[in-house]
């Protein structure tokens, strides 16, 4: 179980480790100035159905109740140790799993997760003006509770720089705190995490396909070598799973609405559907390729020698790597990248450990594809003929084979006169962001009422009714 009596929430024995607690105690205070500048606007004074983790363990491990999100018990959770584990993977596969950061790996481990680190107070600040616009008391408590979360997110990563990078970790901590989505000075190291999060369509992509790269990124961390970084991702993903369901669900409700909208008024055009005050078919689209291409980027390049080097380490293995059938140190094997070759895309096979990015990101558009499949079921059982589809993976991007190339969704190579005259018919436009942002203008937050644009959910939160006061204003 976790202990809230102390001032720092955990299950790691802080009382015992007073230089850690302290260091700690001190980076508290900054991160209640970060919360405040830049967590959910407004929101200080709000309870909210919360859930807050009570144990590690994965039965019962949450407690539903209204909190305000200052007062969040935010703390440090690891899973349980289990003294038996081994390297699994790499040149020091089975030896036994480190509990001290090698000092030869000090400073990759180090980046590794502050990039990691990095990522989960930049979505709190993506997401912070979401709430004043939002579609039903019900969603308002979920960006919430998303957000509180990762807030703990980044909790977590900063007890493993302070509690094992000594004090560059403690610098590194503090410049977590400093950088900031999107600012021109000093931004979130990673592209997609400076990119805007302007409306919920967008916020439920964004928890969908990100979230998701957090989750693939978490479970190639959860198999590390260095014991304490997997413990904790481990506990992150428990999280991270509802997060993947909001975003997953948030969709499918915009599809719902559409489609019996489109269905009660017999209308097919993309603006008629518009004119109704719900989002076409063709615009949720565009949004799936801008959030698909976006987030396939930060899988990083197709052919990479650092990615070699984590792995060959024992930092950073594969997508489950302990249920793959093979030697686990991949010295002979090879694995299939793209590129764009005299006008086509071709495959060629390249050794397998310069190509553990791209197998993250295969294994990642495998679980991606199911969520489409299952938003396409929506669309089919309501008898209308248009299907969602996910670009080839070469489309818009730019990072690896295909950066400084034009595809199509469909896998062919344009020049850059003909992307430019169809990329409007594929990704979002001013004027496409503009009509979302229209239909989300003030906020619903009447018990059990829901935006026209969106469909209710099938059910409310721990067994709670839809119109259930999932927030207080006071
Ligand atoms: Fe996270
Ligand atoms: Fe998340």
């Amino acid at each position: 179980m976790i202990d809230y009596t102390e001032k720092i929430p955990n299950n790691v024995d802080l009382g015992r480790d007073r230089v850690l607690q302290r260091a700690l105690e001190h980076w508290q205070p900054a991160y209640m100035s970060w919360w405040y500048d830049m967590g959910p606007n407004e929101s200080h004074n709000y309870e909210v159905y919360l859930r807050t983790a009570t144990s590690v363990e994965p039965d019962g491990w949450a407690q539903f109740g209204y909190v305000r999100m200052p007062e969040y018990r935010w703390g440090i959770f690891l899973q349980p140790r289990d003294a038996n584990r081994q390297v699994n993977f790499g040149m020091h596969k089975g030896t036994p799993a480190w509990q001290e950061v090698p000092g030869e790996y000090r400073s990759t481990l180090r980046r590794v997760i502050v990039t990691q680190g990095d990522t989960e107070p930049a979505s709190v600040e993506q997401q912070r003006m979401l709430g004043m616009c939002c579609p039903s008391l019900y969603d308002l408590r979920n960006i919430f509770q998303v957000n509180v979360e990762e807030g703990r997110h980044l909790w977590a990563m900063v007890y493993l720089l302070h509690r094992y990078f000594g004090r560059d970790g403690r610098e590194e901590a503090e410049a977590l705190l400093e950088r900031r989505s999107g600012d021109v000075d000093n931004p979130r190291i990673l592209g997609a995490f400076n990119e805007p999060t302007p409306d919920w369509l967008a916020f439920y992509m964004f928890t969908f396909f990100t979230d998701r790269d957090g989750k693939f990124q978490l479970c190639a961390l959860a198999e590390s070598g260095f014991d304490p970084l997997a413990r904790t991702c481990r506990f992150m993903l428990t999280e991270e799973a509802h997060h993947m369901f909001v975003g997953e669900s948030g969709v499918s409700r915009i599809l719902q609405r559409t489609c019996e909208v489109m269905n009660e008024h017999k209308v097919e055009a993309p603006s008629d559907v518009r004119a109704l005050g719900v989002i076409d078919l063709q615009t949720m689209q565009r949004y799936l390729n801008f959030h698909f291409s976006v987030t396939i980027d930060l899988f990083g390049s197709d052919a990479s020698s650092n990615a070699a080097t984590y792995y060959t380490t024992g930092l950073k293995g594969r997508y489950e790597e302990t249920k793959i059938a093979d030697d686990h140190v991949l010295s002979d094997a090879e694995y299939p990248v793209f590129e764009v070759s005299g006008g086509k895309i071709v495959s060629k096979n390249v050794p397998a450990l310069t190509a553990l990015n791209e197998r993250l990101r295969d294994d990642y558009i495998g679980e991606i594809q199911g969520g489409v499949d299952r938003w396409n079921r929506i669309i089919e059982k309501s008898g209308i003929p248009f299907r969602l589809v996910l670009p080839h993976k070469g489309f818009h991007r730019a990072i690896g084979n295909f950066a400084g190339h034009h595809i199509s969704p469909s896998g062919e190579v344009l020049s850059e006169e003909a992307w430019k005259n169809r990329q409007h018919e594929w990704l979002p436009s001013a004027a496409d962001q503009a009509f979302v942002q229209s239909l989300m203008v003030g906020r619903v937050v009447e018990p059990g009422k829901f935006a026209n644009w969106i469909a209710p959910p099938i059910r409310g939160v721990n067994q709670q009714a839809l119109n259930f006061e999932y927030v207080r204003f006071n």
